[in-house]
Parts: structure tokens; C-alpha cells; sequence
């Protein structure tokens, strides 16, 4: 079985359903291609994009560190009152427990899941560590922005820097704060942006 095929199976498993692979196949291809050693997730939710993190390691034999607090309370997004509405419909910890099996019966151990806000995480990697990162957590204004100052000096040069839900008008302003220190790549979807680390 190809990689692509093992990410698609895998994510069948994973416990929340999600069978579009446009995005973890980016993802699989980005890491391998930059040999990364080190790729953080920020907000990792059912594990479908870690998954294509956690396959691509295995080849570069680096980490994927997924980092999600999985708690209902930390899920709510300031701003966001409609997608707020369903998050006490989510069990966010049965996520986390069922991910890190589905991490270990497929053997993916080159993967840190970390059970925290991002905002309280950024000292576990050093100043230009961070090969591929992909900014995905809470999507409030404030939290976004804060992600974007802690983590993007993590990266190193040439590093990827990957924003999701870019249409949300609050996640304008830390896509803004990166491309200080950023070139635009490619929009992998009208809601996806990729840059890349310039200094
Ligand atoms: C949109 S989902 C992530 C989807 C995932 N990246 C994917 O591609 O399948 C947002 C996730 O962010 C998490 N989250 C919320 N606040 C967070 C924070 N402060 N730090 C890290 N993750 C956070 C939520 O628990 C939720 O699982």
C-alpha cells in the first residue's frame, strides 16, 4: 500500500469522519518534500490532517506534534456564536483518547500529541526549530494573532506556514503579522493559504 492509500485508510479510522484528501495529501507532500524533521499542528480536533503529518514523519524521521486542548470550554471561539452552538455536541475528549489509539494501532510513532492551548505550548520549540507548521486551533481573533507571534519566530527559513479558514475575517489579522517575516506560496484551497519563512 502506497502512503496516500495508508493516510486514506487511517483516516477512516480516525474519530471523526472526514474522507476529503486534498488537504492531507498537501500536507504528506509539503513535510517529505522538506524533509522536515519538526511540524506542529495547532488544533488537531480528529486527527485527519495530523494523520498525513504522522505518515510523512516515517519517512523523514522526524516528529509531528499535535497540539489541542480537546476540552469543550476551550473549543468556544470568541466571535463565532453559530459554530459555538455545536461544540457541546462534540465529545473533544473522546477525540483525544480515540486518536492516540488509532495512533498506536497503526504504529505512528513519530507523532506528540499534547493536550494543551497552544498559546501555553510555544516554549517546547526553540526559536527557528519548526520545519512545517499548520495554524489551525482556535480561530477567535486574539488566540489566532497570539498563535501567529508565538509560532511563526519557530520556524526556521524556508520553513511553511500554513493557515486554515483564511475567509474568516478574523484570522486576517495574524496572516497579516506573518507575512512580516513571510512570502505568499499557493492558496491549496480558497480557505487554505501556504507561506513560506523568509528571515
Ligand atoms: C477546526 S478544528 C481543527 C481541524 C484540524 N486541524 C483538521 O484539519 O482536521 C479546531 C481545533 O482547535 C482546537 N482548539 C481550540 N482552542 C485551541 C487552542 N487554544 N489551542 C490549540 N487548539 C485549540 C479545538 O479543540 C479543535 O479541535
Amino acid at each position: 500500500m502506497n502512503d496516500l492509500d495508508r493516510i486514506a485508510e487511517i483516516m477512516t479510522q480516525c474519530p471523526v469522519n472526514q474522507t476529503q484528501l486534498d488537504k492531507p495529501k498537501h500536507i504528506y507532500a509539503w513535510i517529505t518534500k522538506l524533509n522536515a524533521q519538526v511540524s506542529v499542528e495547532i488544533g488537531v480536533f480528529g486527527g485527519t490532517s495530523f494523520i498525513a503529518a504522522a505518515v510523512a514523519m516515517e519517512k523523514t524521521g522526524g516528529i509531528a506534534y499535535g497540539i489541542d486542548p480537546w476540552m469543550n470550554a476551550e473549543a468556544m471561539q470568541e466571535g463565532y456564536p453559530a459554530v459555538n452552538a455545536t461544540i457541546p455536541g462534540m465529545p473533544f475528549p473522546v477525540y483525544y483518547q480515540k486518536l492516540n489509539r488509532v495512533l498506536k494501532n497503526n504504529k505512528l510513532f513519530n507523532t506528540r500529541l499534547i493536550r494543551a492551548k497552544s498559546q501555553e505550548t510555544s516554549e517546547l520549540f526553540d526559536d527557528g526549530e519548526i520545519d512545517f507548521i499548520h495554524i489551525d486551533g482556535n480561530h477567535g481573533a486574539a488566540a489566532v494573532l497570539q498563535d501567529a507571534e508565538l509560532y511563526v519566530p519557530k520556524v526556521r527559513k524556508g520553513g511553511i506556514i500554513w493557515f486554515d479558514d483564511v475567509l474568516w475575517d478574523s484570522v486576517t489579522p495574524a496572516v497579516r503579522h506573518a507575512m512580516k517575516s513571510c512570502k505568499h506560496v499557493c492558496r491549496p484551497s480558497s480557505n487554505d493559504v501556504m507561506l513560506e519563512k523568509t528571515c
